[in-house]
């Protein structure tokens, strides 16, 4: 993939709500599995956020989307977010199954699934491209991710990034000036 192609568009983002609506949106789903899903924001209101929020919400999706995949009925899912030296710090943590410390290296790489083949994907959609997608995203959006994972008890994927996004360079509408005086 080449990072040159994503196309990164910054806004005024209301993360709170942002976040709001989408657990609204990913609620059934975790509800359907008996899962509890837990948010904690580190500051109300939340610090201003300049960023793509359609590349945040596929972030969000991706991660949410494994930790509820990976997490076996009865279990807890949590987002937490904080603001913290300038940055926004995206937590996802699931009492999951976990990753094998030997295959933490791997889950970014294009196709890869670890794990206990029958429950890699299993009937559930998924080809093992989700982590690279979001692994991308994050770097184009100037940010990285992290993992942490104790196999049989859960994993914590955390993603970091600028909680103001450099805006893309727009040149300046051109006014047209009076003429210089002679
Ligand atoms: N929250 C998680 N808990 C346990 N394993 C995970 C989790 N997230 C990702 N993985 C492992 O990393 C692999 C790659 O993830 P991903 O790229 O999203 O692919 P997939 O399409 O399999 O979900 C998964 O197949 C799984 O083995
Ligand atoms: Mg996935």
């Amino acid at each position: 993939m080449e990072s040159g192609k994503l196309k990164v568009e910054p806004k005024d983002v209301d993360f709170k709500k942002l976040v709001d609506q989408f657990l609204d949106e990913v609620q059934p789903i975790a509800e359907e599995k008996q899962l509890t899903v837990y948010s904690h924001f580190n500051r109300e209101p939340f610090p201003r956020l300049v960023s793509d929020p359609r590349l945040i919400r596929l972030i969000l999706n991706n991660l949410f989307t494994n930790a509820i995949k990976y997490t076996d009925r009865g279990g807890r899912v949590t987002l937490s977010c904080k603001a913290e030296n300038g940055n926004l710090l995206i937590r996802i943590i699931d009492t999951g199954r976990g990753i094998a410390k030997n295959d933490l290296g791997r889950i970014f790489e294009p196709f890869e699934q670890v794990g206990a083949p029958k429950r890699r994907g299993g009937n559930l959609s998924g080809v093992g491209l989700g982590l690279t997608l979001v692994k991308h995203v994050v770097q184009a959006l100037g940010g990285k991710i992290e993992v942490e994972s104790d196999l049989g008890k859960g994993s914590t994927f955390t993603v970091t990034l600028p909680l103001l996004q450099a805006q893309p360079f727009r040149p300046a509408e051109t006014t047209p000036r009076p003429a210089d005086p002679i």
